[in-house]
């Protein structure tokens, strides 16, 4: 099974995925999350969307095209759940025949929505864990126990720097001009599901595994 998980920023798409890798044993590629561990090793590519990412720009298509092939690849034939990706036309097209080409299908492209003040909300109160990456919200989703991962114990957590005000707002703009356009092509494919993203993230999980067992 591949999806597609799309949605504005902070919708839920990073921690639903974590589910949905679980229940269905599928491997997350989050192109977010790529650029993230380039800029840390300081590559060319992670300084250059550095920039962008702390200015909540999209990074342009030549380059994320070029590291998510590789990536599919790698996944050597499991089912794969996209996340933030594609985010333009262009990308969406380019994916369509790349998946043809890797002889992969599409099953679903699931969209949540949330209004813009839950946006903000939950961009400036997320964190992570430092080893392991697990996703979390000093109100909505916090660890079991105070400062303590849940999965892996430690106690050291990040904050990413395109979660304040300002650059979650151009995050949201790019979201509204350049992502939603694409909504209308998977719709008119039969591909396109919506679910509603507010509630608890059990319950969001809950609308999403209908879906796909549906998918
Ligand atoms: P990316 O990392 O993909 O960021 P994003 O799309 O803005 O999405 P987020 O990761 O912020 O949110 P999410 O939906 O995963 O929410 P999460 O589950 O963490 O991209 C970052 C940047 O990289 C982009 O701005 C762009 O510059 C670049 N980029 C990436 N891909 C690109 C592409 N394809 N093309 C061009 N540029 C690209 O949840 C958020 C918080 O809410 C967490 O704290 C969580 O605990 C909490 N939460 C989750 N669910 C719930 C719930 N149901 N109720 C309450 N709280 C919840």
């Amino acid at each position: 099974m591949n999806l597609i998980l799309l949605g504005p920023p902070g919708a839920g798409k990073g921690t639903q995925s974590e589910r949905l890798m679980d229940a269905y044993d599928l491997v997350q590629l989050s192109t977010g999350e790529m650029l993230r561990q380039e800029t840390k090793l300081k590559s060319k590519l992670g300084d250059e969307a550095k920039v962008l990412m702390d200015a909540g720009k999209l990074v342009p298509d030549d380059l994320i095209i070029a590291m998510i092939s590789g990536r599919i690849d790698d996944t050597k034939g499991a089912g794969v759940i996209l996340d933030g990706f594609p985010r333009t036309t262009a990308q969406a097209e380019v994916l369509d025949q790349m998946l043809v080409d890797k002889g992969m299908q599409l099953d679903r492209v699931i969209q949540i929505e949330i209004p813009e003040p839950e946006v903000i909300a939950r961009l400036t109160g997320r964190f992570s864990c430092a080893k392991c990456g697990t996703g979390y919200h000093e109100v909505f989703n916090k660890p079991k126990v105070a400062e303590i991962c849940d999965k892996c114990g430690s106690k050291e957590f990040v904050r990413r720097s395109d979660d304040n005000v300002e650059t979650a707002r151009s995050r949201l703009r790019a979201y509204h001009e350049q992502t939603a356009p694409i909504l209308p092509y998977y719709e008119a494919a039969g591909r396109l599901s919506t679910v509603d993203g507010m509630g608890g993230v059990d319950q969001v999980f809950a609308r999403i595994k209908e879906i796909v067992e549906g998918a």
